[in-house]
């Protein structure tokens, strides 16, 4: 079934069932500040659901249904893989007041069942148990009639119970109406992995994939992270249509399906793409150009411009990672341009009124990248400070490695706008300590570069707003809690494997072999918020990086440190080398949160942890 069909299967069935049809809002929403893109469908209904406004009045009804164009930059980094987007769409119906639990369940399962005719024995669901870490969500306990509504679709065994970190919802910002949620899982192989009964959906093994997410919005998270009931109890459904359409055809990944297919082929025909000679490396890359591709059409359709600041800087990150897929210049962008809006034009007519705007400012923008590529590496090294050059080894073609200062790394970086990655790719190796901390200093000169690390951790997203950096600024200085607090509950063993911070959440890795329990992941948050109300006081000192070593201060041994290091220390709890910035104290950084907990490679896990 293709996509077409699919969402107009969708809106179909919903407007059958007395939903009105409303299109998709733009990918910037309106007359919302507290995100800077549209993540879900239900942002655009937000005012109906708080009680601001009434849909009686608006649209004469409480039944709504949608197909939403959605860009999530959280996962930014991770897209390349088989089952990260930054662009997707969003089919969803919600209910402002109107049906609840029951009908959201039922309507579901038919869809599923008969409209889309998935097989009954493929399907699971799950339900929020009222476990919470959340001390301020206490009160919101078991869904016990979700279960029980489900009971009547599924045996026992198909409906599992999970904590709010699978089974509660929002809200997107830091407020909004959020809720338990109840999701529907496929299961892809109906083979249980080496976990055996343990084998549920949220398995890590990738025999589960989760369809839809229903939200039994019931409650408004206040900017004193409070949760206050809503004046109606409400419904907020999100299916990813790209992941239906992978489930429904029996693909392997979304990427087979012809959400890409098209896109992806008429990348690999432009032989400047070219092969590296590595499977698994070319296919990575055509996922990332065809993942990029798609949300520049989008982003600049919806009017997003080229720039170094918010929603401007997230299109020119991508489309630049896109061309850097690239293995040789000249690439023809157009042609897959081309095939993105002509496959999708009937859904959004804006991508065919826009085409021109949209590929002209895409080839003005590629001129300008072009130009920042093709420096000479010897203009660079002449603009460097006679100081700034630390070593040079030399091959045959000329210099090969070349070991700068960070500062010099910044020079390069404010004066030509070259990002990081491509210093590096141009040969020169630096402390990206030294040059964050050098950005950090040079912070409001330096808005007009164009790519930036921040803060330490291999943030590649900065050209922040001051409210974001404020936000990283709190994450980093829980980065440092949060190592010191797995130290404390795993053993000494723990290392640092690596770390990314957004303004949403950070973004920790490291070494242990096994998944963690819940009873661990509690202790972590627990020791960390403790930690927080204890409001320490963050300070640092500059020293020696051997007599900061000896000082018991933790390192990040991937990291090459430069002779004298900042130590940085929170009350008497932790002491880490690092460049900073943090906030002054620990009161500052909120409810510690932790989202999730997985495995990322063999022996190493990853923690997303967010601050309320
Ligand atoms: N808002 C929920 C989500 O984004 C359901 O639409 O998953």
């Amino acid at each position: 079934m293709r996509l077409d069909d699919i969402r107009k299967k969708f809106l179909k069935y919903f407007k059958d069932q007395k939903h009105i049809l409303v299109t998709s809002s733009s990918l910037i929403p309106q007359n919302d500040p507290t995100v800077l893109l549209t993540t879900a469908g239900m942002q655009q209904f937000k005012p109906y659901f708080t009680g601001e406004r009434d849909s009686m009045i608006d649209f004469k009804t409480r039944r709504f249904a949608s197909v939403q164009k959605c860009f999530r930059t959280s996962d930014i980094n991770e897209v390349g893989d088989l089952d990260h987007l930054t662009f997707f769409e969003m089919l969803g119906n919600f209910s402002v007041g109107d049906y609840f639990k029951k009908e959201a369940i039922g309507y579901a399962w038919v869809f599923l069942t008969k409209e889309i005719k998935l097989g009954p024995e493929r399907l699971w669901a799950t339900y929020f148990n009222g476990q919470g870490r959340n001390s301020k969500r206490a009160k919101i306990t078991s869904d016990k009639e979700s279960l029980k509504f489900w009971q009547k679709f599924l045996p026992k065994n198909r409906i599992c119970g999970f904590g709010e970190e699978a089974n509660f919802w929002g809200p997107p910002g830091k407020t909004g109406p959020c809720g338990p949620c109840t999701e529907i899982h496929y299961d892809l192989t109906k083979k249980p992995c080496e976990k055996g009964e343990d084998c549920l959906p949220n398995c890590e093994c990738g025999r589960f994939v989760e369809i839809w997410n229903l939200v039994l919005m019931q409650y408004e998270k206040t900017a004193e992270a409070e949760f206050v009931e809503l004046p109606r109890k409400n419904i907020d459904t999100g299916m990813g249509l790209e992941r239906l359409a992978m489930v429904i055809n029996q693909k392997g990944n979304v990427f087979q399906t012809d959400a890409f297919s098209e896109i992806i082929k008429s990348i690999e025909s432009d032989p400047r793409f070219g092969s590296t000679g590595n499977i698994a490396e070319d296919a990575k890359r055509l996922r990332i150009v065809a993942d990029h591709f798609k949300g520049t059409v989008f982003l600049r359709a919806d009017e997003v411009r080229f720039s170094n600041k918010e929603q401007g800087y997230i299109l020119r990150r991508i489309f630049r990672r896109a061309c850097d897929q690239y293995l040789h210049p000249g690439m023809d962008f157009q042609k897959v341009f081309q095939v993105i809006i002509s496959q999708l034009k009937n859904a959004y007519p804006e991508l065919a009124e826009k085409k021109f705007e949209i590929i002209s400012d895409c080839e003005k923008e590629y001129l300008n990248y072009e130009k920042v590529r093709n420096l000479n590496i010897s203009v660079l090294l002449k603009q460097l400070p006679a100081q700034g050059i630390l070593s040079q080894i030399a091959s045959p073609e000329g210099p090969s490695s070349i070991r700068i200062t960070g500062q010099a790394a910044f020079q390069l970086f404010s004066t030509y706008g070259a990002s990081i990655d491509q210093l590096k790719q141009k040969g020169f190796s630096f402390d990206e300590m030294e040059f964050e901390a050098e950005m950090e200093k040079h912070r409001e000169v330096s808005r007009a570069g164009a790519d930036s690390k921040f803060g330490g951790h291999g943030l590649n997203s900065a050209i922040l707003t001051d409210e974001d950096r404020k936000k990283i600024t709190r994450l980093h200085t829980a980065t440092h809690l949060l190592q010191k607090a797995l130290i404390e509950t795993l053993g000494d063993s723990i290392q640092q494997e690596g770390s990314d911070i957004s303004p949403e959440r950070l973004r920790f890795d490291f070494k242990f072999p096994t998944k963690l329990t819940f009873a661990q992941i509690a202790k972590v948050e627990t020791i960390v918020n403790e930690k927080i109300e204890q409001d320490l006081k963050v300070s640092f000192e500059e020293m020696a990086i051997d007599e900061a070593l000896k000082s018991g201060a933790l390192a990040f041994f991937k990291e090459k440190y430069p002779p004298k290091v900042k130590v940085y220390s929170i009350g008497d709890y932790s002491k880490e080398i690092c460049a900073g910035p943090h906030v002054a104290s620990t009161k500052e950084l909120g409810y510690f949160k932790i989202l999730s907990e997985k495995s990322v490679s063999a022996g190493i896990r990853r923690i997303k942890a967010s601050l309320d």
